[in-house]
């Protein structure tokens, strides 16, 4: 299947049922939970109720949702990617959530620029917010170069976090290369 979009290294996919272990698996893994909700790993009943619920997204708001992300080169799984409503709530948040083995090599930054340039280009998006639990710093540090500025407190899926936000204008440009491949349209 052809991806829904591709940056320079990463291919982002549409998530299906048939991506319930790994995603299971990435959600079992300590580290990688550490700064999530209140860290406790996701149950398999909790991620499979997740994969039903991905693709109503896509459908309901055209552009928006979740995406595995994959190397472009090989097809290994790198975790996932979103751009989507916080629940209950008008903003829309980039998010991502990567395998240990990926960290540290640049593909958050790279799949949230991409994300937010498509936010704002193509879905004409006013307003892309990013929440983070207050100590992680790595997540803070990937929103930030994806053009998102700090703007203190925020109250967000229970949780006090740390609130980061970029509001396009006419002005906006992206300040990173452009290597990404959009859909041509939003479905
Ligand atoms: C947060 C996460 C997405 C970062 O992914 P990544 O691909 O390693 O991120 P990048 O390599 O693009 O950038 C990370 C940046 O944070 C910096 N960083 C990493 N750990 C850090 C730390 N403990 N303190 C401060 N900065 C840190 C890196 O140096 C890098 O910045 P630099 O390029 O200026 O050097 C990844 O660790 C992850 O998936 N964590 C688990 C899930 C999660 O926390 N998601 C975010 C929820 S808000």
């Amino acid at each position: 299947m052809s991806a829904w979009l591709t940056t320079r290294r990463l291919a982002l996919h549409e998530i299906a049922a048939e991506h319930a272990n790994e995603l299971h698996e990435l959600d079992s893994d300590p580290r990688v939970m550490r700064y999530i909700g209140n860290g406790r790993l996701s149950t398999r009943e909790q991620v499979d109720d997740a994969i039903r619920r991905i693709p109503r997204i896509y459908a309901l708001y055209p552009g928006l949702g979740t995406w595995r992300a994959t190397r472009r080169d090989g097809g290994e799984f790198i975790g996932w990617f979103a751009l989507k409503y916080i629940p209950r709530t008008a903003e829309v948040e980039v998010g991502y959530r990567l395998r240990f083995p990926a960290w540290g090599r640049g593909y958050a930054t790279e799949g949230a620029r991409a994300l937010v340039e498509y936010g704002f280009d193509d879905l004409g998006l006013y307003r892309i917010i990013g929440v983070t639990h207050p100590d992680n710093a790595a997540s803070q540090r990937v929103l930030q170069k994806a053009g998102l500025g700090d703007v203190g407190w925020g109250h967000y899926y229970g949780h006090r976090v740390r609130l980061f936000e970029s509001v396009r204008n006419d002005a906006w440009k992206p300040r990173w290369p452009q290597e990404v491949s959009r859909p041509s349209a939003a479905r």
